[in-house]
């Protein structure tokens, strides 16, 4: 059987829309760019992702807890947090087409181009080579090979020094020793580079000018900070120990395209981990290995998953990982693992004159607990597991090559729709009736949905495309006496199988196939 075709990033998009999975933000107004408003079937999936998330921290973890801060924080905490003097992108403008980018962006796609070129030649050599072919030795040796590692290299390490530096003339430098054209006019005519604050602001009600500023949180992470000893206190935590939150973020992104990858309004999943300073390196490994099993255990490939060490590092940070995905577009952050020191909490104790120290009983020691945080986007998460589900294969078990499905095929614990109740002939009472019953009882198990507008064949088509991993379907043997009665087909989604199963016995059936405790045993 041919291998399935993942789906492109337009079809993605139009899959999304066409089966209520997310809208863009306002469309009938031409829509709100960066927003995006989540479907039927797309709530039901990301709360599904963000369950899965949550349970894998709080509920398996004795010494992590949760939390739910306010968005509106005092000002100050932005000030303390570095937010309003470095939360910036540099930000250029092409003359001619007036479009608006991030530099560092522009020269980041430039290098992809590079990694794109190099993966080209590797790809002709394995096929050139077949089983012989050694990729490590070809890297090492291959002129070409060797000349585009070599560029990338050299680009990404003057960025990471700009970056770090604040340098905007270099960055401009940049684009012009590139030769870096705007993508969408083909010209090279920029504007100087300049900083970019991302904090969206508002004003408190009754407080004029400045002192009334206010911002949407840019990161969830702040909250967490602010609460710190709230919490310890009242759970009585003793080190290590985290603190893991979910809630929006808001960022005033320069480039948002990507449809739900780059947003400014997104829902963030956050777990601070306070541990003793000195340790962090331990934990940040161990945080590293955790995070990239709870990826795979969603069933992402180790292939479309990797490791991406950060080349300059966030104003707060000793180290910082991103688990990149292998998105329809390339390879993009999907989760940040960073190491944020005591940077944070000695900020927020020196401006708001508060202690936030942690009181060691065995030692007797105060100190002031580093911090080792794991940070992944609900809305990034929503895309990676989409895009790898999505795909049309024939259909299986039918050699004819014109049969074709669109399928998603998500973990059955995450899919929105657990169960399809459908009834073989729509106008058959005795058939319907037991239908219905059947969508009663399953119900309050399961997120189930009764179909019966069309043929049996379009329904499960239908199902198969949002990633409904079981179709239940009541036929003459159910009603007519024989050994079936009393039996309905479940149909499963990967292989097509039919088992007959007694009504009374279905939910111990899908049961345990739907259960999150497989999952989270599995992303454990
Ligand atoms: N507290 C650390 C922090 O916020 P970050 O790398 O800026 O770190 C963490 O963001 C994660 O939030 C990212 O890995 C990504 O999944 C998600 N994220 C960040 N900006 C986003 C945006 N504009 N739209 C959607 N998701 C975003």
């Amino acid at each position: 059987m041919p291998a399935p075709i993942f789906a492109d990033f337009k079809k993605l998009t139009a899959h999304a829309k066409d089966n209520g999975f997310v809208f863009q933000s306002s469309e009938i107004y031409d829509g709100l760019s960066a927003a995006y408003d989540y479907g039927p079937l797309g709530v039901l999936l990301k709360n599904n992702l963000k369950e899965y998330w949550w349970r894998s921290m709080v509920q398996l973890h004795d010494n992590i807890v949760g939390l739910d801060a306010s968005i509106f924080m005092h000002p100050k905490t932005w000030k303390a947090s570095g937010h309003v003097d470095a939360f910036n992108d540099p930000l250029v403008d092409n003359k001619i087409s007036k479009k608006r980018y991030r530099a560092d962006v522009l020269i980041e796609d430039h290098i992809d181009k590079v990694e794109g070129k190099l993966n080209k030649e590797i790809a002709k050599a394995k096929k050139r080579f077949g089983d012989a072919f050694d990729e490590t030795e070809y890297r090492a040796t291959n002129g070409n090979v060797k000349r585009y590692q070599g560029e990338m290299d050299d680009v990404a390490k003057r960025l990471a020094t700009a970056m770090t530096d604040e340098n905007m003339e270099e960055l401009r430098q940049m684009l012009v020793d590139l030769k870096i054209n705007d993508p969408e006019s083909g010209k090279a005519d920029w504007t100087d580079v300049r900083q970019f604050n991302l904090m969206f602001s508002t004003q408190l009600g009754n407080i004029a000018g400045e002192e009334g500023k206010l911002y949407l949180r840019p990161e969830t992470a702040q909250g967490i900070f602010v609460n710190f000893l709230n919490v310890q206190k009242s759970t009585r935590q003793k080190i290590p120990f985290g603190i893991a939150q979910i809630g929006k973020a808001f960022r005033n992104e320069i480039v948002a395209r990507q449809f739900i990858f780059r947003m400014r309004e997104f829902e963030q999943m956050e777990m601070q981990f306070f541990i003793q300073p000195g340790t962090q390196m331990e934990w940040y490994n161990k945080w590293k290995e955790t995070r990239m099993k709870w990826h795979r255990a969603l069933g992402h490939p180790a292939e479309k998953l990797r490791f991406h060490d950060h080349d300059n590092l966030a104003h707060y940070a000793d180290a910082a990982v991103d688990i990149q995905f292998d998105f329809p577009f390339g390879f993009k952050e999907l989760e940040g693992i960073h190491s944020r020191t005591d940077f944070d909490l000695t900020a927020h104790m020196e401006l708001s004159g508060k202690k936030l120290q942690y009181f060691d009983s065995e030692t007797k020691e105060n100190y002031v607990p580093y911090v080792l945080e794991t940070s992944i986007g609900a809305d990034r998460l929503f895309l990676a597991t989409m895009s790898h589900a999505l795909r049309t294969e024939m259909v299986p078990g039918q050699d004819d090559e014109n049969n074709v499905r669109d399928v998603m095929k998500l973990h059955p614990a995450i899919a929105p729709i657990k169960v399809a109740i459908m009834p073989l002939k729509r106008n058959k009472p005795e058939i319907v009736e037991v239908a219905k019953g059947i969508f009663d009882e399953l119900r309050f198990k399961f997120d189930c949905q009764y179909d019966d507008t069309g043929a049996i064949g379009k329904l499960y088509r239908r199902q198969d495309a949002v990633g409904t991993p079981f179709c239940v379907t009541v036929d003459f043997d159910t009603i007519e006496e024989g050994e079936n009665k009393g039996t309905v087909t479940v149909r499963d989604r990967d292989t097509l199988a039919q088992t007959r199963v007694r009504i009374e016995d279905l939910v111990g059936f899908i049961g345990p196939k739907v259960d999150m405790a497989v999952l989270l045993a599995a992303g454990e």
